[in-house]
């Protein structure tokens, strides 16, 4: 994959131009193989898990999904949950970075595991995961307090592959994708860097 593809932006506003091939997908947990990850972000990943000792605590709940899986998914919430909920949870078919390959949502081992929104709490294991996370290339893609920018709801379950350097920035200034790649921050930007 060429460097550039990592940094993609996908969202309502700007639809998936590029998807991995086949043979750039692996499994994004060893063993698990119905969930699959572009292989540098599978990588990272599973280096994450291991360094946490997590494989037994943490579980992939979705990784990589085709067009149609992501159609299969907004229909069925629609049907389930709403408009207003799917628009919340689910980004429009050939919108989501599920589709890049490069978003992994994960779920707290449990025997109860909601598709759409798992439980990935903040303390404990998941809390160390999601502080870890940029040491290892990942970003928490929709925060909390920047959904009038993300247009998605918080998603505390939902990481993106973007790679180190970037994913280290990105969470020392607290911005989303968005606010990276277009500089919405650029003055806010100065004035932490003043620190
Ligand atoms: N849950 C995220 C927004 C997605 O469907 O890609
Ligand atoms: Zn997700």
């Amino acid at each position: 994959m060429k460097q550039d593809f990592y940094l993609q932006l996908v969202s309502s506003e700007h639809p998936i131009s590029q998807i991995p091939s086949k043979k750039d997908l692996i499994p994004a947990f060893p063993g698990i193989f119905d969930i699959l990850l572009e292989c540098r972000a599978a990588y990272a990943l599973r280096r994450l898990i291991k360094d946490l000792d997590a494989f037994d605590k943490i579980v992939p709940v979705s990784g990589f999904r085709t067009r149609q899986e992501q159609q299969d998914i907004w229909d069925q919430s629609l049907k389930d949950n709403g408009l207003a909920y799917t628009r919340q949870y689910v980004a429009v078919p050939g919108c989501s970075e599920h589709e890049m390959g490069l978003a992994i949502d994960l779920a707290l081992k449990q025997e109860q595991i909601d598709f759409i929104c798992p439980d990935f709490p903040q303390d404990g294991i998941c809390g160390k995961f999601r502080s870890l996370a940029p040491n290892y290339g990942f970003i928490l893609r929709y925060p909390k307090g920047k959904e009038a920018i993300t247009k998605i709801a918080w998603e505390p379950w939902h990481f993106r592959y973007v790679g180190i350097p970037h994913a280290k920035w990105i969470a020392e200034h607290q911005l989303t994708l968005e606010e990276y790649l277009c500089g919405q921050s650029i003055q806010n930007l100065s004035k932490v860097s003043t620190f």
